[in-house]
């Protein structure tokens, strides 16, 4: 066992956290205690992972909040049993991977590439379960290791039909049930980039198809064992959207006899800032097992429960550490005093794709909360990419627009905790986007012992796929 899995086994639970954001007022040199804490580090823990990995910027993990929200989601309220798939496009280092299995938590991919990934850090094929936009071309070779394939398409079903003709091979449908969380936007029919179910979406065959016979009589002709029905809408945090998920998708496991698992999929949402709520998962489950046991009551069948978060288990579990690169002023009606990382959109994508906000907590370059002060400005936090869009403080709600907010006043040199970047950061930003390189990454352990769990790209590994031609 190695030196960081020998630690992860001795780990117990614990944990608290506050989110700390001083608002967006415009005003300069305000006078208020500054926060000594981000959501789980402190200077000088930021410190301890800088030097961990030998600089900035970089992503922090936090064993506790891990742990924190594995238990969470393992005691998701079920009539009949319940397996939890952790995303793992939120976050894909393989320590992650093989902590939360090591948990009892199953992987959901989104790609060949993710099962191959996920396989490499020693999960289980079975434990594998791939829901993808993209049906690999070696797809059955998959399966046949033991990875359970949702269909989520007709054509990727008649592909699978066509492979597996006449064996009776099982396979489970993700079905599009019309509606979807509406993600940042309110609507859960129209389009958002984060609505992920409803007619503007792609994703799942769409509900009408399958109660229509269509999916039925593909099954058929191939003599197919559905096994599973999967709906993932991003249903958030209301539990009377809960319930109504569950019912509408637990009828379409009565079109298919052989069904033994529900999988409701992800989109438990969490609080990053003050007035986001954290989904409460305990409340939210209550009226899906009634929902199970129905069913069970009408139809004979008790039905397995699979969730697959991503956001709920690792989004507050991760920081970006940067530190302050610049600062630049402009004057004015309209200026502003900007705060420049080393990092950005390279790193955190989120702010400039979906407006997200995320906590920023300042800390001094020595790396002592001695040193923290009491002295705030407001300033709006950019990235280090040569693009406007890289934006760190869009204004909530109107992505398009930059927002101040008011800070511990900093200079160049001083550390910058961007929270809430443990899901959708690392695995999803633009990478290598003015030749920045991939951040390393940095596993805190409980009393703050740090672990390097990914070495920062070198500029040569940047390019080392170029293939030089004279023309
Ligand atoms: C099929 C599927 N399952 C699970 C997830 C995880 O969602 P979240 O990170 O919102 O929990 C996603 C994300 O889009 C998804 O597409």
């Amino acid at each position: 066992m190695s030196r960081l899995f020998a630690f992860l086994a001795f780990c117990s639970t614990t944990s608290a956290f506050a989110p700390s954001m001083t608002g967006n007022t415009r005003s300069s040199d305000l006078c208020m205690a500054n926060p000594t804490k981000s959501v789980f580090l402190t200077p000088e823990t930021a410190k301890a992972c800088i030097e961990c990995a030998g600089g900035t910027p970089l992503y922090a993990y936090s064993l506790e909040k891990l742990e924190e929200s594995a238990n969470a989601c393992l005691a998701f309220p079920n009539a009949y049993g319940l397996t939890v798939r952790y995303a793992m496009k939120a976050c894909p280092n393989s320590s992650i991977l093989k902590y939360f299995s090591s948990k009892g938590i199953h992987i959901d991919a989104s790609s060949g590439y993710e099962v191959r990934r996920a396989m490499a850090a020693g999960i289980p094929a079975e434990h594998i379960s791939l829901s993808t936009q993209e049906l690999p071309a070696d797809f059955a070779d998959l399966v046949d290791l033991g990875v359970k394939l949702n269909a989520c398409s007709v054509s990727q079903l008649e592909r699978f039909g066509k492979h597996y003709a006449g064996s009776g091979a099982k396979v489970g449908v993700r079905v599009n049930p019309g509606v979807g969380s509406g993600g940042f936007s309110k609507s859960t029919t129209s389009f958002s980039k984060t609505n992920v179910g409803g007619p503007s979406s792609s994703f799942g065959i769409w509900h009408e198809l399958v109660t229509d016979g269509t999916v039925p009589a593909i099954v058929e002709k191939y003599g197919l064992s559905v096994e599973r029905i999967h709906t993932h809408i991003g249903s958030g945090s209301d539990p009377e959207i809960w319930q109504q998920v569950a019912t509408k998708s637990l009828s379409f496991c009565k079109l298919f006899p052989d069904v033994t698992a529900l999988n409701l999929g992800g989109g438990y949402k969490v609080g990053r800032v003050e007035g986001e709520t954290t989904t409460d998962l305990q409340l939210i489950g209550k009226p899906v097992v009634e929902a199970f046991r129905q069913f069970a009551q009408e139809e004979g069948r008790e039905l397995k429960l699979e969730i697959e978060p991503g956001t709920f288990l690792v989004a507050m579990a991760g920081a970006l550490v940067s530190t302050i690169q610049d600062k630049v002023i402009t004057t004015g009606d309209d200026g502003h005093t900007f705060l420049k990382l080393d990092a950005g959109m390279t790193d955190v994508l989120r702010p400039s794709l979906y407006g997200a906000v995320h906590p920023i907590t300042l800390f001094p370059a020595s790396g002592n909360t001695g040193d923290v002060g009491d002295e705030t400005e407001s300033v709006v936090v950019v990235g280090h990419c040569c693009e406007s869009g890289d934006l760190m403080t869009p204004k909530p709600g109107e992505p398009e627009d930059l927002a101040e907010r008011a800070l511990r006043k900093a200079t160049i040199g001083d550390i910058c905790v961007m929270d809430g970047s443990g899901a959708y950061c690392s695995g999803m930003s633009t990478k290598n986007y003015n030749s920045f390189p991939e951040a390393p990454e940095v596993l805190v352990g409980k009393n703050g012992e740090t672990f390097l769990i990914r070495k920062r790209q070198s500029l040569e590994q940047i390019y080392a796929n170029e293939i030089a031609v004279e023309v």
